[in-house]
């Protein structure tokens, strides 16, 4: 790597931040200290997210993007303490390009509501940012496909808790075998990295999940209510 070239079209401040100061490093300091608030100058994330939301729509990186009506990026407050992510935008979030606004979405906003939270105050998107077709299960090679938006927004929100809606979300932030179940690692907390993030990842059900299956509802609302509580909503 050459970091004495000029900077790449694109990056970002930060990046070009962080390489100047390999440079230096690389040159025999020790330690580089910046003047305060240097760093907030340079970054601004929710910038940094609408960038990744441009890229993210214009994506052709796998099939689905042939199949689509809309790129599902996410939605809500960036600088939330609460992140969901689910598996994948069904018919309803492919037409209108928001995610969970189909019925797994109320229901999902049914239970935040409950506890006088709602969707603006956190941020929600999937694993992928496109329907697949008939809504069949993510492939493996979309979900690599589509990780780095997911990585980013993780990175440039930097949430203190993730809940996972589903197995497919779940296996896929923490890197779990395919065939995981659900039931074995809901309800418990995950400490991980993602994106240089440190980050507590609950996994639970995924709402349409819970539509099916009345009974699931309980441990959902439990799992949901430790979300919330790490992440400084409730007491
Ligand atoms: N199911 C998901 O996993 N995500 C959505 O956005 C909607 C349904």
């Amino acid at each position: 790597m050459d970091l004495r070239r000029t900077p790449e079209e694109g990056s970002s401040p930060v990046e070009e931040l962080k390489r100047a100061i390999k440079f230096l490093e690389l040159m025999g300091f020790k330690e580089v200290r910046l003047p305060e608030g240097v760093v907030e100058r340079a970054f601004d994330p929710i910038e940094e997210l609408e960038k990744v939301k441009e890229e993210a729509q214009k994506c052709c990186k796998c099939r689905l993007c042939k199949t689509r009506h809309n790129v599902v990026f996410g939605e809500g407050d960036p600088q939330t303490n609460l992140m969901f992510v689910g598996e994948a935008p069904g018919e309803q979030e492919d037409l209108q390009g928001r995610p969970f606004v189909g019925r797994a979405g109320q229901l999902l906003s049914k239970f935040l509501n409950l506890y006088g939270v709602t969707r603006d105050q956190i941020y929600i998107t999937n694993v992928l940012k496109c329907r697949p077709p008939n809504n069949r299960d993510p492939a493996p090679d979309e979900i690599e496909a589509c990780y780095p938006f997911l990585e980013k927004q993780i990175e440039l929100i930097s949430p203190k808790v993730i809940l996972c809606l589903g197995a497919f979300a779940a296996r896929t932030i923490l890197n779990l075998p395919e065939r995981t179940p659900i039931s074995r690692i809901r309800g418990k907390e995950h400490k991980t990295t993602i994106g240089g993030v440190e980050v507590t990842v609950i996994p639970t059900f995924h709402p349409a999940y819970l539509l099916r299956n009345r009974r699931g509802e309980p441990e959902f609302q439990k799992d949901l209510e430790l979300a919330l509580r790490l992440a400084g909503f409730l007491k």
